[in-house]
């Protein structure tokens, strides 16, 4: 969700820009801009829509060593051009970008800035106003800068230029991702390593509540106080062909391909020598110290969390609630006396779930981050990390990192399984390299499932998806997938739910996609595929080998039972990718959603 880049060097800064911001579309955005400082002055350039839309607008006479860029995902004012990052104080002295948000940008507005006709709606343009009014004050840019960003409440990202100078570009950080990129007679700022990769791959991070000046040779990091800070830079490990499409048409394809590979490295990630699970000593004494675990998390992550609580109740025996970070927050549970939280994120920067970590940390309690993102602020704000080795997700729509997830909450409820003398009777990383290798099979079947999607989804309005136990977790994250990328009004219901009520949109022909994967459930829900059947529901059943029926319309490889949401799912990513594409749809980027949502 809105994205940040930054440069000043020696170089042209306008492609740095440009293929920065395209590197950062997975965000999310809905419009975007960059300003560039030129022997005319800052010269800015915006437009409602994509990158490719922006590259034809700015204007190739536009000399410029320095500049910002920004993709902003509308809160505060539609997404127009006038809304569209940077925006620029009243004298057209300072230009800035702006990711997060201001929560009292109301009251700052009618302090300093009862004089000032804003042009904009947004909470962003009160920043670069607020520095130009306080300016007026002081000498140095930088100590009217500072003094802005004091008086900010909320979350902010901020890479700003003041045509007077050059040489600095000023940079402030507040709960909302930024790193500094380190180059050789350059440098750069970035909401994320992947839009600058190819400048460079050294970074340093910015903690909140800092202040930066970057300049071409120099970077200088300061507390608010005006403390110095000395930070090391880091190497990216990021590969560019990770970051890359390759031959495939969309991220989201290559990234369902890519599950396989994925299981295989936290199948290595997580076992030692002797071909044993290794987790931290630390984690093993949260888990079983703990009297009920916490899950928490949002979207798709939620969805993988509720899957973990099978894995964890079953293996572990510990007592699981799953919650949904923005409901939590606001309506806190009565907790138990030695909780544990866990923090599911992709991203490991959605900020609804950020809220409840700051609150439980505050509270006193322990919390492990399961994130794809080492670095990233739910990760270096828990006490611990489980990470996810995924490598980079670009989709808006998450795959791999679904799977990813369920591997590695199956491999913390093992490990704690083991650690309390509970006898499994399994092999969970033979059974994790199987589950891989069904997987694969799947993905290697891939006109199967278009075929499915044409024959019962392209000219659907809505869809529904049921399960029971496990399939039903599956069921809400396929439907999920589905309304992401194709538009398509979808619903996941526990099988038995759903004659108490939805029901009553069955008709003629209305696709039900039904999940048999667990033994103890199969006469069930075969029965409620015939309830809505009866009803002229167009059924689809995914049952796996075992528990087939002759009118199935796909039986899925045999793996274990707690381990079949990592290849039921692999059919519905499938199902949903290919309806989304006989519709028409933007398959990576659909319309409104963000990929890293960093407000509340
Ligand atoms: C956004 C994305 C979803 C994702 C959710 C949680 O809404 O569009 O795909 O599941 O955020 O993100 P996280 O990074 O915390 O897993």
């Amino acid at each position: 969700m809105c994205g940040i880049v930054g440069y000043i060097g020696e170089h042209q800064a306008t492609d740095v820009l440009l293929n920065g911001l395209e590197k950062l579309e997975y965000r999310g955005y809905d419009s975007a801009g960059i300003a560039l400082v030129t022997g005319r002055g800052t010269e800015q350039f915006k437009v409602k829509g994509r990158i490719d839309a922006l590259r034809q607008r700015v204007d190739g006479q536009s000399q410029s060593t320095m500049g910002i860029g920004h993709t902003r995902w509308a809160t505060h004012g539609a997404p127009n051009e006038t809304n569209a990052h940077p925006h620029q104080s009243e004298s057209g002295r300072f230009t800035l970008v702006h990711n997060g948000v201001i929560e009292n940008y109301q009251a700052l507005k009618e302090d300093y800035l009862q004089d000032v006709d804003l042009v904009s709606s947004t909470d962003t343009e009160i920043i670069v106003q607020l520095v130009e009014q306080i300016s007026k004050k002081h000498e140095q840019t930088a100590a009217a800068f500072r003094e802005a960003i004091s008086i900010l409440e909320g979350s902010y990202a901020i890479a700003m230029i003041d045509q007077e100078d050059s040489g600095t570009l000023y940079v402030a950080k507040n709960k909302s991702p930024l790193l500094i990129g380190i180059g050789d007679g350059f440098n750069v700022v970035a909401s994320d390593a992947m839009a600058t990769l190819k400048e460079t791959d050294q970074y340093v991070e910015i903690e909140d509540q800092e202040i930066v000046f970057v300049q071409r040779h120099h970077v200088t990091i300061e507390k608010l106080d005006g403390t110095l800070v000395n930070r090391i830079p880091y190497t990216a490990e990021i590969d560019m062909t990770d970051i890359e499409k390759g031959t495939y048409p969309h991220f989201m394809l290559k990234e369902i391909d890519e599950q396989p590979i994925v299981m295989r490295n936290i199948i290595n990630a997580y076992q030692n020598e002797h071909d044993e699970l290794r987790l931290e000593p630390e984690i093993r004494e949260a888990m079983t110290q703990c009297d009920r675990i916490y899950i928490i998390a949002c979207g798709t992550s939620y969805h993988a969390g509720l899957v973990g609580k099978t894995f964890l109740e079953k293996l572990a025996r510990i007592p699981i609630e799953v919650h949904v970070a923005s409901e939590f927050s606001y309506n806190m549970p009565l907790l138990s006396e030695k909780p544990l939280f866990i923090f599911i994120s992709q991203s490991g920067e959605t900020a609804d779930s950020r809220a409840v970590l700051v609150k439980v940390k505050e509270m006193g309690h322990q919390a492990l981050t399961i994130t794809n993102v080492s670095g990233s602020t739910l990760s270096r704000e828990a006490d611990y990390t489980l990470h996810l080795h995924a490598g980079p997700e670009i989709a808006v729509a998450s795959t791999k990192a679904y799977t990813a997830q369920i591997a590695v909450l199956a491999i913390l409820a093992v490990d704690t399984a083991t650690k309390k003398d509970i006898t499994l009777g399994f092999n969970p990383l033979q059974e994790l390299a199987i589950a891989a290798n069904a997987m694969e099979m799947l993905t290697d079947q891939k006109a199967v499932f278009e075929d499915l999607a044409e024959a019962y989804l392209d000219v659907s309005r809505n869809a529904f998806f049921i399960g029971r136990g496990t399939d039903y977790y599956v069921a809400l994250e396929a439907a999920l997938k589905l309304k992401e990328i194709s538009y398509i009004q979808a619903g996941g219901f526990a099988g038995g739910e759903l004659k108490h009520g939805t029901i009553a949109l069955i008709e003629e022909g209305t696709p039900v996609i039904a999940l048999s994967t667990q033994k103890h459930v199969n006469y069930a829900i075969r029965g409620n595929v015939q309830e809505v059947a009866a009803r002229g529901a167009n059924t689809m059943v995914i049952s796996t080998k075992g528990l087939d029926e002759e009118t199935d319309a796909f039986v899925l490889p045999e793996v274990h039972e707690l381990l079949t949401p990592l290849v039921s799912v692999v059919t519905m990513q499938l199902i949903a990718y290919y309806a989304a594409l006989y519709r028409g749809c933007d398959v990576d980027k659909p319309r409104n959603l963000a990929k890293s949502v960093t407000v509340e």
